[in-house]
């Protein structure tokens, strides 16, 4: 059996680097075995200083996806590349999104993708705007038109991920465990207690990730799939199918936390 923490939206970089460095000591001493982040860990400057340190400190394997704020003053193809060097060099630091998956346990896969809130449910055209458009290159490039088309190609990039690495997961586990940023589903875009309306879905929620899963698992009604997710920062609890189970953080920026531990047996 092994002990996994989850969390996600750490936002560090609201945090000065010796209080990051204190919480990371603190979770090293935590019962986990292994660490589950999914995403807007910090923002790209100080991105690979944050990960640098939690990967010394947390002396534990630590896998994680991406979130939109960690593109924040730099662009996505720079981040991700920067990010993937790091992740050859670190051992114990695994970037979900560039590999095929991971075995927990004998039954048990972990996959992962950034995910990106996709223009794909609710209405983009009354959409809210986010500080993406302004702070992460490729998305300031973009007029009102393109930023849709770029939305949506970022959403399709996670899904296309996510069907290989799950329709392969799903071949020899029993159950799998998936880390992403971005809610896939409606039911799951928990926004202060309700769901997320029509305006904030466009841009909350990965709807191209949703359908591969819905698709995915319906073919596998036997096998357990569980969602974790965040971006949001309300928490919440949904099934979609009777072997999905989606999970989605809660967060007080500043107050890093486990969200949830669980066995993987
Ligand atoms: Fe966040
Ligand atoms: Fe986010």
């Amino acid at each position: 059996m092994r002990r996994v923490a989850w969390m996600t939206d750490l936002h560090l970089n609201f945090l000065p680097p010796e209080k990051a460095s204190a919480y990371f000591d603190q979770l090293n001493q935590s019962q986990a075995d292994l660490i589950l982040i999914g995403g807007d860990i910090s923002e790209a400057p100080r991105l690979i200083l944050d990960l640098s340190d939690l990967a010394a400190r947390v002396r534990k394997p630590v896998y994680f996806v991406l979130g939109n704020q960690d593109y924040y003053r730099s662009s996505i193809a720079g981040v991700r590349a920067q990010v993937t060097q790091l992740c050859s060099r670190l051992p114990n630091l695994t970037y979900l999104s560039v590999i095929e998956g991971v075995e927990l346990s004998p039954g048990t896969a972990l996959v992962g993708h950034d995910g990106w809130g996709d223009a794909t449910l609710g209405d983009f055209e009354d959409a809210i705007k986010m500080r993406d458009e302004r702070l992460i290159e490729e998305l300031a490039a973009c007029d009102r038109n393109s930023l849709a088309d770029l939305l949506r190609r970022l959403g399709r990039e996670a899904a296309e991920h996510i069907h290989r690495v799950l329709s392969y997961a799903l071949q020899y586990y029993d159950n799998v465990c998936l880390l992403t940023h971005v809610p896939p589903f409606k039911e799951a875009c928990w926004f202060e207690g309700a769901w997320a309306d029509e305006r904030h879905l466009p841009r909350f929620a990965c709807g191209s990730v949703g359908t591969v899963i819905q698709d995915l698992m319906s073919m596998y009604p036997r096998k357990q799939l569980t969602v974790l997710c965040g971006h949001t920062h309300s928490p919440g609890y949904a099934q979609i199918l009777p072997n999905v189970h989606v999970w989605t953080g809660g967060v007080d920026v500043g107050l890093p936390k486990i969200q949830r531990m669980f066995w993987v047996p």
